[in-house]
């Protein structure tokens, strides 16, 4: 045992002082944690764990909670590194590569659990929505509409008679969520209309939809599609939907229900009426209003949907290593923020630690640990 400032640290830790309190010289801490990724079948993949602390340092993965087997195909590298040679897919579903890893570092004062690393296999599924076919007035709003499923998503293009659609024509407006609208219809757009679907794994084609034009007549103002309620991270980029059709060609425009204003800054309409919100923060929650009015007049109509914007949890301090004579307490503490609230873990040794005779979890979050 040694002093420094006043604490005692074992010896065996090397009374290195980090910021003039902590015994940390040979404490175990992660320098690389695995990532979350996307395999192809039959690849490699490779999940990083690099460890620092004193050696020896044993690492062990495991999927979904149980020691991975180690074989020809799959290896723990000399850095820590778990190596799967080529990616393994099952028609049965029960894919023996798929799952939730995380690696553990151990060495003789402990262990540490790394986060879980979600491994899911790309994949492209059927079409779960295909577009309709319509009938439109010359100048009128066509929406066709395709949803797929893709790990990861895929990217949608257009065809019209099976022939891309020009993204340049800007009464083509293109959402990324598979969405095409067609404004100021023409006798020219007529013809059949499919969505073509790609990603690191497959490439699908929808059934086929057409599209018929028809004569102008007067019509009402209509919201052929309102906003979707839409729950998205902060910085990500929002796009509410609001595509309306009438003759004359009425006017759309947004607010915000509770009146607050909805700003200029990273503002954009793309098409002829969709809103698009890009690095949203967490101020841009709420009821959006998209209204649709016959020029000239009061008659509208009006669709609304719920933007809800959520942070990642963020940690604001950090639990601090301490070295306490036997039969004293020790308190770590954790402060984490985001939205919703997140819900906070404690591990000791890679375990989950349960309040007991001398453990207790204070609310906001402490733990203290009382040594009899
Ligand atoms: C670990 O080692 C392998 C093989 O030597 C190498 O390909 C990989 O990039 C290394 N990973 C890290 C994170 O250094
Ligand atoms: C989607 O596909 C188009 C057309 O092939 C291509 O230009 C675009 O880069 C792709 N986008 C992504 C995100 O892959
Ligand atoms: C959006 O959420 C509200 C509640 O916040 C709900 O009443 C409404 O039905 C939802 N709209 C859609 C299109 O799901």
């Amino acid at each position: 045992v040694c002093i420094r400032r006043g604490r005692w640290c074992p010896l065996s830790l090397g009374c290195m002082v980090v910021d003039g309190n902590a015994c940390l010289a040979s404490e175990l801490a992660f320098l690389l944690e695995p990532n979350d990724v996307i395999a192809v079948r039959d690849r490699p993949l490779m999940l990083d764990c690099r460890v620092q602390g004193e050696g020896p340092i044993m690492v062990r993965w495991r999927r979904n909670g149980v020691p991975v087997p180690t074989s020809q195909r799959v290896q723990v590298l000399a850095n820590g590194t778990l190596l799967i040679q080529s990616f393994q897919k099952r028609r049965d579903g029960n894919d023996p590569d798929v799952g939730e890893y995380d690696c553990a570092a151990q060495n003789r004062y402990g262990m540490l659990v790394s986060r879980k690393a979600k491994v899911q296999l790309a994949s492209l599924p059927k079409f779960h929505t295909h577009p309709e076919s319509m009938w439109v007035d010359e100048g009128g709003v066509a929406r066709f509409q395709c949803q797929i499923n893709g790990i990861p998503e895929a990217n949608i293009t257009w065809e019209r008679d099976r022939t891309a659609l020009s993204t340049s024509n800007s009464r083509y407006t293109l959402l990324p969520m598979g969405i095409l609208q067609v404004t100021g219809v023409q006798q020219t757009d007529a013809g059949i209309y499919r969505c073509v679907a790609s990603n690191i794994a497959n490439t699908r084609y929808s059934r086929e939809a057409v599209l018929n034009v028809t004569g102008r007549t007067y019509k009402e103002p209509v919201i052929l599609s309102g906003p979707q309620n839409l729950t998205i991270n902060v910085h990500q980029t929002a796009i509410l939907e609001c595509i309306a059709t009438g003759n004359p060609r009425p006017i759309v425009s947004w607010s915000r229900l509770d009146g607050r204003s909805i700003g200029v800054e990273g503002i954009q309409v793309l098409g002829t009426g969709n809103l698009m919100i890009s690095d949203v923060s967490l101020q841009h929650s709420g009821v959006y209003v998209c209204a649709a009015n016959r020029p000239g007049t009061r008659m509208r109509r009006t669709a609304l949907g719920r933007l809800v914007v959520q942070a990642p949890p963020e940690f604001l301090q950090w639990p601090q290593s301490v070295s306490k004579p036997a039969g004293g307490s020790a308190v770590f503490t954790c402060v984490a923020q985001g939205v919703p609230e997140p819900h906070l873990i404690w591990l000791k040794n890679g375990k989950v630690l349960t309040p007991g005779d001398n453990v207790k979890l204070t609310n906001n979050n402490r733990w203290d640990k009382t040594q009899h």
